[in-house]
């Protein structure tokens, strides 16, 4: 087994409830991180699962969208854990609005989840990390920075916003000693794909290169443990990594135009 490492640390995991964040919570805790979720739902099966593999975390109910509730929830992990040694930031929420029907409130919704929230924490996160003279973090992209998608403009939006962040974040701690990168997944049944329709994710899942399917969250761990890493990862800052077969590197699925044209109409 490789050594990553990472035992002993401290994590600080956003939308570690479920989904792909949950997989990243149990990876850390089973390398003997000590992990803090902060998620908007409970994070029981979370913690249920940490258990089972032998370790330690505790959750806060977090609404990250309240930059108030966020930057207390960092300042009682740095208290209550001691410090931050990883800062991982996966909380995320979807809209599908086609371009004629999209609603300023819920666009200004989904980039204060996504975006706005990575922002508050990590000036906070990164602030504790420079006087320490280290730390990780790991931001959660997405596969849709590749191309547009139907209806999808606020998601798309948000994650090339956190893209073009991470890599100011990254050269501006990299002189501290911090590493920052991101996880760029593809489709996973997770959370934010799980209630798209059968036939569009069946779609989706087809124009991925290797395997035509859609990616096991057991495939996201190893990677996020890797760039994570001080020890594996030491050479590699600003860095993004997709896990997702192949998928980037082709048009992504976008459906037929009469589609977009009802969207729209
Ligand atoms: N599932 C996919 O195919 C896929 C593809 C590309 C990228 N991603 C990204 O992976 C990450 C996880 O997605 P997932 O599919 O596991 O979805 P998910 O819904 O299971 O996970 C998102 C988590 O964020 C939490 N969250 C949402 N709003 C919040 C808020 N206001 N405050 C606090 N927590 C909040 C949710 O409760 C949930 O636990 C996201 O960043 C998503 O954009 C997912």
């Amino acid at each position: 087994m490789l050594d990553t490492g990472l035992s002993g640390l401290n994590a600080l995991v956003t939308g570690g409830a479920s989904g792909i964040g949950q997989s990243i919570v149990v990876g850390l805790a089973s390398q003997g991180v000590v992990v803090r979720v902060i998620d908007i739902r409970s994070a029981a099966d979370s913690l249920a699962m940490v258990r089972e593999v032998g370790g330690t975390a505790s959750a806060v109910l977090v609404d990250v969208r309240s930059e108030e509730q966020l930057e207390t929830a960092v300042e009682d992990a740095i208290t209550e854990l001691g410090a931050i040694d990883i800062f991982v930031n996966v909380a995320a929420v979807y809209a599908a609005q086609a371009v004629t029907r999209l609603e300023s409130s819920v666009w200004a919704d989904l980039l204060q989840v996504n975006v706005t929230a990575c922002v508050v924490a990590c000036k906070k996160v990164a602030a504790h990390m420079i006087r320490r003279g280290r730390g990780s973090v790991l931001i959660i992209g997405s596969t849709v920075v590749t191309a547009p998608s139907y209806a999808g403009a606020a998601y798309r939006a948000s994650k090339t916003a956190l893209r073009s962040y991470m890599e100011t974040l990254a050269v501006e701690l990299a002189p501290f000693g911090i590493r920052v990168n991101m996880l760029t997944p593809g489709p996973f049944p997770t959370g934010l794909v799980r209630d798209l329709p059968a036939e569009q994710r069946t779609a989706a899942a087809r124009e991925v290169p290797l395997g035509q399917r859609e990616g096991d969250v057991s495939e996201l761990r190893a990677a996020a443990l890797f760039l994570l890493s001080d020890k594996l990862a030491s050479y590699i800052t600003g860095s993004e990594l997709f896990i997702d077969g192949g998928l980037h590197l082709r048009p992504l699925y976008i459906g037929p135009v009469e589609e977009v044209r009802e969207l729209n109409q």
